[in-house]
């Protein structure tokens, strides 16, 4: 098993730390501006790491491989302090969604991947669980993503590849599945409270009924999971919504639910060929309306 040093004991370095020393890593070092983070995680861990400061970077070097788990703004310059120190041959990863593995092309001689859990992160212990199971998302040099998918095989996870210059468009996708899910779900939570529901209320009202659409989505494709008005292609059900959003004069809830709702049309005639022409005609509707709000 391979040696490891972490950069950057956080919520995902302490969570990495922690699922690869259970897995029978060995963590060499953990690096860390608060120092008193690292000690909480290095309790945990089988064997007893070194505890560092970020001023001994050179330590690295009786490890294999070094994971760059800081905040993506700082990734850089961890990069460039540790191209002065650490010996060619190393493995060196970072973890972060939207950056690609160039943001390490510094470490001339060394091999470097991103390796992102698409998991949410909150602490890392519950975090260290959580990497089971995750997908991981993988992209580099040859040599690092072969290891990143041992370690990823190792935690139980899967992975998949996309290519360097995909990696912002990749990380959109989840910012799309993951927050922008949340702030839809506000979206909702709001609408509701205009009809006299508290807004904790309403997203205990709607929880049930959000599990339920990703329950769906666990077994059919979007096109089938896709319940509704839409679905239905209720003419006029989609009318009186689009009224009473306006009458509340919410313009940005009217401007989601519409685009959202061309979308939706899309799924629902891939499905249902019959309802042709009541899509074509709630698509026409939904282009007026905008062009008149
Ligand atoms: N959390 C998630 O859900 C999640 C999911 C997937 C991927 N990621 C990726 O994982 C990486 C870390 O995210 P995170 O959520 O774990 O961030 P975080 O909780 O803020 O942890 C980052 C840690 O790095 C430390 N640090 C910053 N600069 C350092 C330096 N020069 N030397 C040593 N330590 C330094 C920070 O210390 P200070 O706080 O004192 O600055 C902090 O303890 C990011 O690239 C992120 O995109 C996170």
């Amino acid at each position: 098993m391979k040696k490891i040093s972490i950069i950057g004991i956080g919520r995902m370095g302490g969570a990495l730390a922690l699922a690869l020393s259970k897995k029978g890593y060995t963590i060499e070092q953990l690096i860390s501006k608060n120092l008193k983070n690292a000690e909480i995680i290095a309790e945990k861990l089988n064997n007893k790491p070194e505890i560092l400061s970020y001023s001994k970077l050179e330590k690295v070097n009786s490890s294999d491989v070094v994971f760059i788990t800081t905040q993506d703004d700082r990734i850089t310059e961890v990069a460039v302090a540790l191209s002065q120190k650490i010996s060619p041959g190393k493995i060196v990863f970072h973890t972060s969604g939207s950056l690609s593995s160039q943001v390490l092309s510094v470490l001339k001689g060394c091999y470097k991947a991103s390796l992102h859990p698409l998991i949410s992160v909150s602490n890392p212990f519950t975090g260290s669980e959580n990497l089971k199971n995750a997908f991981f998302c993988l992209e580099g040099d040859e040599k690092a993503v072969e290891l990143g998918k041992r370690i990823v095989f190792d935690l139980e996870g899967q992975f998949f590849f996309v290519r360097t210059e995909d990696k912002p468009l990749y990380h959109a996708a989840a910012v799309i599945t993951a927050g922008h899910l949340v702030a839809l779900f506000q979206v909702a939570v709001k609408l509701l409270s205009k009809c006299g529901i508290s807004e904790p209320e309403a997203q205990k009202i709607f929880l049930p009924l959000a599990k339920s659409v990703i329950k769906n989505l666990e077994t059919q494709p979007p096109e089938k999971a896709l319940t509704g008005t839409f679905a239905r292609a209720d003419v006029e059900t989609m009318k009186q919504h689009l009224r009473a959003i306006k009458q509340k004069k919410l313009d940005d809830v009217l401007e989601i639910y519409s685009k959202l709702g061309l979308i939706s049309l899309e799924l629902s005639q891939k499905v249902n060929p019959d309802l042709k022409e009541q899509i074509e005609k709630m698509k026409a509707e939904i282009t007026d309306f905008l062009s008149k709000k």
